[in-house]
């Protein structure tokens, strides 16, 4: 086993490696061979299979699952391939800094912790330690609305402000509560999501729970969901009747949030020009492209590949963030070099968090930190305003 992983590590740091990839990826599936620390870890991917190993199957399924036939799921990470770099030689990157702003606030980095939610069905520490990782690595973290730690604890543990998502429910009693908690814990940014309007279909997760020998009703009701048992944000709202969003919910909503918060508004979920637009239209601060990393429609389609469009129509009047499939260093080059703000990642932490905690999550965070400054220097791009669309062969097509 030893020499197994020995050999591995050495396999990967061959420069002959760059044909073999396949042959990596089948070492990786090997069950035995599964990453015992952080450290021990080659890039983000090797988190999974210990996620895998460390998680009830039907959590495992909660996090891993698409929909439908995961066809959206599988694009994310595909769609990186429709787009190859340009290096360019010669230039001096002794130095490079990889902040980013947004909405005024410098960031030490443009890597985004995505809201996921209920963490404590990852790790008992849940979103506090994503938190604590949070707060070691100066990164921006999301809280979800269906977070298993409430606002305030989760940034205390942060020591700094942290952005709420929101999913606005199908009262508007709830929904404005829930907002005026979260601007009264401080948040500063609030992340509607607009992409789950009339529930989903997670075949990939039924599959694995059906493997499932545990009792879920021991610690939530049967189907997780508004369990308000685990879910601190409902504490003190009527539940009767309550579903996370509404079939009925238009742009109304965002006029309507308008008026309740003074928190900036962000919508996430964005994929196309003409809603882009319509954000502008409306008001809103940013947007974030996402297609709930595969687990909202079944559209077919790469978030890398829905960018471009939208920050053309959002023509630099609004930062654009965007997530869905991002596990590299070059990916994240591609987003910025299109001309997205930030990154946002989901699973890679999540896999972080379930195997090893708080050092999970930061070993994840400062491996796609570390490749993303090896990529920057190689293709000679020492600030993020440097990494412009001509990095991307035709960028000057899409950017
Ligand atoms: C297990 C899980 C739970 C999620 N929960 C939420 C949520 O509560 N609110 C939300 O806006 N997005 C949620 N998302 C979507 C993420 O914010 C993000 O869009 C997505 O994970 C990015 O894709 P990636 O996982 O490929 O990085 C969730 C994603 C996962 C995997």
């Amino acid at each position: 086993m030893t020499d197994r992983r020995a050999f591995l590590k050495f396999l990967a740091g061959s420069p002959l490696l760059a044909g073999l990839l396949p042959l990596r990826d089948a070492f990786r599936q090997t069950a035995d061979d599964v990453i015992k620390s952080p450290a021990d870890a080659l890039n983000v991917f090797e988190f999974e299979a210990a996620a895998r190993k460390a998680l009830p199957p039907a959590h495992f399924g909660y996090m891993a699952t698409g929909v439908d036939s995961d066809v959206t799921l599988k694009a994310n990470r595909e769609g990186f391939s429709h787009y190859q770099l340009r290096p360019r030689r010669l230039v001096d990157v002794s130095r490079v800094d990889m902040s980013t702003e947004i909405f005024g606030t410098k960031w030490d980095s443009p890597i985004v912790i995505a809201p996921v939610g209920s963490q404590k069905a990852f790790h008992p520490e849940g979103e506090i330690a994503v938190a604590r990782a949070a707060q070691s690595l100066r990164t921006l973290q999301i809280l979800s609305t269906v977070s298993t730690s409430s606002v305030e604890d989760v940034t205390a543990a942060r020591g700094a402000p942290i952005w709420y998502q929101l999913y606005s429910t199908n009262k508007w009693e709830a929904t404005e509560k829930i907002v005026k908690r979260a601007q009264a814990a401080g948040c500063p940014v609030l992340v509607f999501t607009v992409d789950l309007p009339v529930g989903r279909n997670t075949e990939t997760q039924e599959v694995f729970a059906r493997t499932d020998t545990r009792q879920c009703a021991n610690c939530h009701t049967p189907r997780p969901g508004l369990d308000y048992r685990r879910k601190p944000m409902f504490s003190g709202i009527d539940m009767s009747g309550l579903a996370l969003s509404s079939p009925a919910h238009t742009w109304e909503v965002v006029k309507r949030l308008r008026d309740v918060t003074s928190m900036k508004l962000v919508l996430k979920g964005i994929e196309t020009r003409e809603d882009a637009a319509l954000c502008v239209e409306n008001g809103v601060d940013g947007m974030i492209v996402s297609n709930h990393g595969g687990r909202a429609e079944e559209s077919g389609r790469a978030t890398i590949d829905c960018l471009s469009e939208v920050i053309q129509a959002a023509g630099g009047r609004i930062p654009v963030l965007v997530d869905g499939g991002f596990r590299r260093g070059t990916d994240i080059f591609k987003a910025l070099a299109m001309g997205a703000r930030a990154v946002c990642i989901g699973r890679p932490y999540i896999w972080g968090l379930s195997a090893f905690g708080q050092p999970g999550v930061e070993r994840v965070l400062q491996i796609l930190r570390h490749e993303l400054d090896l990529v920057m220097r190689q293709c000679g791009t020492r600030s993020l305003k440097e990494i412009t669309p001509a990095y991307i062969a035709d960028g000057w097509r899409r950017g």
